[in-house]
């Protein structure tokens, strides 16, 4: 039977416009949910729009805009950022949706009937930023005195009628989860940082509003909408068609990753797992958080105004530079900043010179001294062999980086490989074997066509657009682009195409 893999993004709230933040954690799911599926997988990866809750419903008022109107403009312009970068998921949620009305409610009714939830009065901090309520010991000082949470965001003392979710009852639970599965979350400081959280102890969850309407209604009381982060989370059921459990998609759960930024780990890894062993479900396999961007050494804000949009920087420097980019600048996992000096030179350096000049200098030696047809593979060479037997092991080596989200690793490997194809060529220098051993330029060419081949095959799930360039120009046919069909080589014989750089060199414009 294939293996299935479901893999999520977290659903963008629509308060603002999508920025760079917002595409990293798409283009890392991205890469995974690519990844399977040339490994064969079936594979389901879910993306989408958070539309409830206080912040989206003020968003949409300071718009002076009717909040439907506004959420439905906003989770589209989230689309096109998603389509802009390639994310190729397979169905994108929005909340405001009835089939997921339908199963957040389904959802909390099953919560509710395991007794897990009762009603009572909330009284205390609330950040209508993070959407998020905090305990009096988890504040802070803001710069001007006052009360700020833990991530600096305003808090508010809150005093509704509320339903809870009975939290505490879950920390030997969930304590015992993060034990017996250390993967379940990472990277290592978030978890650290989790466990460390829920063993100071956990309250009761204020699961519900009645100081606003724009949410679910509570299954038999309508004068409460959903707290949104009951309603956000259970997007990733409400997509699989639950609670029908006839349903296609339903085999797909439990999720296989959940990929999130730091910020909402504790979302993901402490309430989520607990709603879901309320209601009698697997818990996901794996939550994984990523670190945050700032740009050019700032956080990112609207008051500096250096807020950058995704779509900008690939109208700029491409679409695969800058994804190449954000997963290669730092460890999947850290933190990192954003400068124009780095993209570019990652850009010439790895792109432009490592990858692009070996396929090049490569393709233009096949077409001047082969009439651009590929050669045969005949025996090998020592050398030959240890180049080739690195490619070969490239999708299993990168398979178990990419289980434990090492896409910056993943990415090294194959680098690794390409300066071993720099090394090989520079070393073989076929364009001097052309003079004195034709027979032994082919063979060379050929292990290199087939080193690149290997290559671009890998970098698919990275760099997918031009990768597909690539392996047009390498003569791979589409039905040849899986990992699986890496075992059969390349009939000799077939006519390459004239080659074209792939990565052009990024030349800075002079200031006019
Ligand atoms: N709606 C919730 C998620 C619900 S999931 C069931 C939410 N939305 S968000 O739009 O505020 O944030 C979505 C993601 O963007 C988060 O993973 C967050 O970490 C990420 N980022 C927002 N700003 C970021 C950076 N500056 N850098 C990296 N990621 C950042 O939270």
């Amino acid at each position: 039977m294939t293996a299935r893999f479901y893999v999520t993004t977290p659903i963008y709230y629509v308060n603002g416009a999508p920025h760079i933040g917002h595409a990293y954690t798409s283009i890392a799911a991205d890469v995974v949910a690519r990844f399977h599926r040339l490994s064969g997988h079936d594979v389901f990866f879910l993306t989408g729009t958070d539309e409830h809750g206080q912040k989206v419903e003020q968003a949409a008022q300071a718009a002076d805009v009717a909040p439907k109107e506004f959420v439905d403009a906003i989770s589209a312009n989230f689309r096109d950022m998603a389509d802009a970068m390639a994310i190729s998921y397979d169905d994108f949620i929005r909340t405001t949706e009835p089939r997921h009305i339908k199963s957040a409610q389904a959802l909390w009714q099953k919560v509710a009937d395991s007794g897990a939830i009762y009603l009572g009065a909330y009284e205390g901090w609330y950040a209508l930023r993070d959407e998020c309520f905090y305990s009096e010991d988890e504040l802070v000082a803001g710069p001007d005195g006052t009360k700020r949470a833990p991530t600096g965001a305003p808090v508010e003392w809150v005093k509704e009628p509320s339903y809870f979710f009975r939290l505490s009852d879950y920390q030997d639970k969930l304590l015992e989860l993060y034990e017996t599965h250390p993967e379940f979350l990472g990277p290592n400081s978030a978890n650290r940082e989790l466990v460390s959280f829920v063993k100071q102890g956990l309250r009761d969850l204020s699961v519900s509003r009645t100081s606003f309407k724009w949410g679910i209604p509570v299954p038999g009381d309508d004068a409460h909408v959903m707290y949104v982060w009951f309603d956000a989370l259970a997007n990733y059921l409400s997509a699989l068609d639950y609670p029908n459990t006839d349903a296609p998609r339903a085999a797909f759960w439990p999720a296989n990753l959940h990929l999130v930024g730091k910020d909402i780990a504790r979302f993901h890894a402490v309430y989520w797992p607990a709603f879901l062993m309320a209601a009698g479900l697997e818990v996901p396999r794996k939550v994984f958080a990523n670190g945050w961007w700032t740009v050019e050494g700032e956080k990112m804000s609207k008051s500096l105004g250096n807020v950058i949009d995704p779509r900008d920087l690939v109208q700029e420097f491409g679409l695969d530079a800058v994804r190449f980019f954000l997963l290669r600048e730092v460890p999947f996992g850290g933190d990192s900043d954003l400068s124009r000096k780095s993209l570019i030179m990652r850009n010439n350096v790895e792109l432009a010179n490592d990858l692009g000049n070996l396929c090049q200098r490569t393709l233009s030696l096949v077409a001047r001294n082969c009439d651009g047809i590929i050669p045969e593979r005949r025996e090998l060479t020592e050398e030959d062999s240890k180049l080739l037997g690195q490619v070969a092991v490239l999708p299993n080596l990168m398979a178990s980086q990419i289980e434990r989200c090492a896409l910056t690793d993943a990415l090294e490997d194959v680098w690794k490989v390409i300066r071993a194809g720099n090394a090989y060529i520079d070393h073989q220098a076929p364009w001097a074997l052309r003079k004195t051993d034709v027979e032994r330029m082919k063979d060379v060419l050929r292990v290199l066509l087939d080193t690149l081949r290997g290559i671009a095959t890998v970098l698919q799930p990275f760099m997918p657009q031009s990768m597909d360039r690539m392996l047009t120009q390498l003569g791979v046919e589409t039905a040849e682009r899986s990992f699986a069909a890496l075992d059969v080589i390349l009939p000799a014989g077939r006519t390459l195409p004239a080659p074209q750089g792939i990565f052009p060199r990024y030349v800075e414009q002079a200031p006019e």
